[in-house]
């Protein structure tokens, strides 16, 4: 059995289908803080069945432990279970740093009391800041973080590092995430983000579809071709993909070390413009934006070197771009619909 901890979250969802649709048993664990019970309904609507479903808050050490005596089959842990909001991590550290790092504090307690081995944790790109080089490579230096959710993600690498050099019989998978976008073909899961969405796309998809009024570019004075900033854009099911893959290099023992980290994205960088372009070839859409000054906090570019991952983990992302934007609309489209 393996534990996805946020499962009924983006990309924890995403990832517990990929799991089902393995072969593996999957225990998702969720608060519903910041996700749909539903999602469990997509989940089943796409692989026939539903994941088991703990529904508490990770950070109450109590029913941490108690999950794990509840389910003695638990082989691995993927642990998405975080909060995420830049400038809301900004307005309250200490709601991110007790969130985001207790409840992994729990987690790996739990599988040293209960000799659970693999742990994959969900990192990001947001580590490297700035790079002064790019594509970003794993052994880039880790930047100092620019906002409170930007450090809880790098105390936490540094967390787990620590335990594993302390020797712990804990092996543990890093994946830094660069930009995950778009939403399972079937549209039976995706992003639901609570309110005004903060990130690119789903900005992009709810202004495609009437409920904002335009989409404000931010920045075009960037030192890049047209301007606008530069990210790795990788689809969420090729990003989940990935956590198979890390689950089962962990499970047959073929990892290289205790510790591995990877980057997690397709090595090319798109501009902001470049993007709502894409949506407009990829949909027939064609949105409403306004460049505006840049974002507080933004970076200009950042995109991937995948030389490790594809050829450490033999994963890549081979979703094309104007693929993973229809994915989103039809997403969009759909809860739309349903709401
Ligand atoms: C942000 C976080 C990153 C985090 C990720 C989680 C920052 C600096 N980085 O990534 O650490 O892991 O979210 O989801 O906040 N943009 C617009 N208009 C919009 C929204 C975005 O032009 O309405 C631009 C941004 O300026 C950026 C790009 O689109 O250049 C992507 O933005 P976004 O989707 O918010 O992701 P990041 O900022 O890269």
């Amino acid at each position: 059995m393996i534990v996805v901890s946020g499962g009924t979250g983006f990309i924890g969802s995403h990832t517990t289908v990929e799991l089902m649709e393995a072969g593996y048993e999957v225990l998702v664990i969720d608060d519903l803080s910041n996700s749909r019970i539903e999602v469990l309904d997509g989940i089943a609507k796409i692989t026939g069945r539903k994941p088991v479903f703990e529904q508490f808050d990770l950070c109450d050490k109590g029913r941490v432990m108690d999950c794990f005596k509840k389910y003695p089959g638990i082989e691995a842990i993927i642990h998405f279970a975080a909060r995420k909001a830049v400038p809301e991590s900004v307005d309250k550290p200490l709601m991110y740093y007790e969130n985001n790092l207790l409840s992994l504090i729990n987690l790996l307690g739990s599988m040293n009391a209960h000799g659970v081995k693999y742990f994959v944790f969900s990192s990001s790109c947001t580590v490297y800041g700035q790079p002064d080089t790019l594509p970003v490579t794993e052994s880039s230096p880790i930047k100092k973080a620019t906002s409170p959710y930007g450090n809880t993600k790098q105390i936490a690498e540094e967390i787990i590092q620590d335990v594993v050099s302390a020797g712990d019989p804990i092996e543990a998978i890093l994946l830094r995430y660069f930009n995950p976008i778009g939403a399972h073909p079937t549209a039976h899961i995706g992003e639901l983000p609570l309110g005004i969405p903060l990130n690119l796309v789903p900005f992009l998809t709810q202004t495609a579809i009437g409920i904002r009024e335009e989409l404000k570019v931010f920045g075009d004075d960037y030192n890049t071709p047209d301007g606008s900033a530069i990210r790795d854009y990788i689809n969420v099911v090729d990003l989940s993909r990935a956590h198979v893959v890390a689950i089962n290099r962990l499970l047959e023992g073929k990892n290289n070390s205790a510790l591995e980290t990877f980057n997690l994205g397709t090595g090319r960088g798109l501009s902001v413009l470049e993007i709502i372009n894409t949506f407009k070839k990829a949909t027939g859409v064609k949105v409403n934006y306004r460049v505006v000054s840049r974002r507080e906090g933004d970076i200009e570019q950042v995109f991937a070197d995948t030389t490790l991952a594809n050829n450490e983990l033999g994963w890549k992302a081979v979703i094309p771009l104007e693929e993973t934007l229809r994915s989103a609309w039809k997403w969009e489209q759909n809860i739309r619909q349903q709401s």
